[in-house]
């Protein structure tokens, strides 16, 4: 990847460097931070005694939580078709959840086949705003979000088509791959194979093998997944017709679409299996029970791209409500009809169950997790504030995580009348 110093006119800070490789990439990475700031304005109006530091944790879990609903089921079952993971059980200790080679080098890279060579611009209506970006002018540059923002290019995603999984890539990866005024541009397609062969793949019947595919002795033996003649006999020239030498991204990308899905039989079986140890290997992965409480989880469930970007983009009236299938005008329905999470299942009294959160205090009795305990030095309350009102006392058997400075600024008085605060520790023992 080209250093940062590419970007025009500069890089947009992120966690991940790659935020800038190309505008659109940007404009999502964006999407996403409009909508942690989104909710964490309605976090804090729900509970005002929450500081800051609880409002970006609880805030970044549930985007994270967000992020992997519409992964997991809305995104993977567009791409692998109807053959999707089993049924989420538990957070299993003996999974890898670690990133397998096939799929980071090969399998993952399908996507590049669905670039497109340009990118609409378009308004409210999705109608076309100019003409068309293409893509060999958006790597590492930022111009055009900085000039008019980010909705005229995610309608455009919205409104568009992407390209299929074949063995075609859009020409501004091929040949203009980060071009600069004086340097050429890269190919896509040779540092996918390059990445390939320096990792140490094997070659694409080793994989057809492991994920349970015929044994191919030559290219007529893979007939079943790739089903274009002419792709088979390019494979055959190519590689003196031993599937056994074929580079995996290059043979996985020939394969029909398999299962309803996009990609083929073999990237289908590795991006499952990567995705499931993803999944059941991840300790904070959002079904684990005691995640989120019942309720909170029924929101997660309700979340989608098109809601996201109905919450997130200004002026936006309609979108389709699955947002991986190409928006037309007989698809699309006004904003007001997509669900969304409701936050009120994360104020703190409705989330009194839910693991991590304060629990109220009555009478000396704490009740943690649906169990009673006698008030101990252990536990420890923190009043909470609503409209400026004491109304009960927080509790939790772990670090304490209703303390407040502003909670105290704003209900001091009241929480005096309990105990006398300590001016160093803003929030107090009652035990
Ligand atoms: C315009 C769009 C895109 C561009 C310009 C782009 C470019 C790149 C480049 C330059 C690399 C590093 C290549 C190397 O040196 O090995 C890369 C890696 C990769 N790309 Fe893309 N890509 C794009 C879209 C996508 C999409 C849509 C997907 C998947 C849906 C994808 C999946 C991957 C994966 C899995 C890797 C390997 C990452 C790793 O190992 O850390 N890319 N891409």
């Amino acid at each position: 990847m080209p250093p940062n110093s590419f970007c025009q006119p500069d890089c947009f800070l992120a966690g991940d460097g790659r935020s800038n490789e190309q505008m659109v990439l940007a404009c999502m990475h964006t999407l996403f931070v409009r909508e942690h700031n989104r909710i964490a304005e309605k976090l804090e109006h729900l509970n005002k005694h929450w500081d800051g530091e609880k409002i970006y944790q609880e805030t970044r879990k549930i985007v994270g939580a967000v992020l992997q609903k519409i992964t997991y089921e809305d995104f993977l079952p567009t791409i692998i078709g109807r053959n999707t993971l089993p049924r989420y059980k538990k957070y299993d200790a003996n999974v890898d959840p670690g990133i397998l080679n096939s799929f980071a080098t090969a399998a993952f890279r399908f996507g590049h086949s669905l670039i497109r060579p340009t990118f609409d611009r378009l308004d409210n209506g999705f109608n076309p705003t100019g003409n068309p970006l293409p893509l060999r002018q958006l790597f590492f540059n930022n111009t055009f979000i900085n000039n008019f923002g980010i909705e005229q290019l995610l309608l455009g995603l919205l409104g568009n088509e992407s390209q299929t999984v074949d063995r075609q890539l859009a020409d501004g990866l091929l040949n203009n791959l980060f071009e600069q005024p004086t340097s050429p541009g890269l190919n896509l397609a040779a540092l996918n194979i390059q990445r390939g062969r320096d990792h140490g793949l094997p070659g694409y019947n080793a994989f057809r093998r492991g994920c349970g595919l015929k044994n191919a002795k030559s290219f007529r033996d893979t007939a079943k997944e790739i089903v274009n003649s002419k792709n088979r006999r390019l494979l055959s020239q190519l590689y003196n017709d031993d599937p056994n030498l074929a580079d995996l991204w290059v043979a996985g990308l020939a394969e029909t679409p398999a299962d309803g899905g996009i990609v083929g039989a073999t990237f289908g079986c590795i991006i499952r299996e990567q995705m499931k140890r993803v999944r059941d290997g991840d300790r904070f992965f959002y079904e684990k029970k005691g995640v989120f409480s019942k309720k909170q989880l029924n929101e997660i469930r309700k979340a989608s791209l098109s809601r996201i970007l109905c919450d997130n983009l200004k002026g936006i009236v309609s979108v389709q409500t699955d947002s991986f299938q190409a928006g037309t005008e007989y698809n699309r329905v006004s904003c007001d009809r997509i669900p969304g999470v409701d936050l009120k299942q994360w104020r703190s009294d409705a989330a009194e169950n839910s693991p991590g959160s304060c629990q109220v205090c009555v009478k000396g009795i704490l009740k943690i997790r649906n169990k009673k305990r006698k008030c101990t030095q252990k536990y420890k309350c923190f009043g909470s504030c609503r409209n400026g009102k004491c109304n009960g006392y927080y509790v939790s058997d772990k670090t304490p995580n209703c303390k407040s400075r502003r909670l105290y600024n704003q209900c001091g008085r009241n929480i005096q009348k309990i105990a006398p605060p300590n001016k160093k520790i803003p929030w107090i023992k009652i035990f």
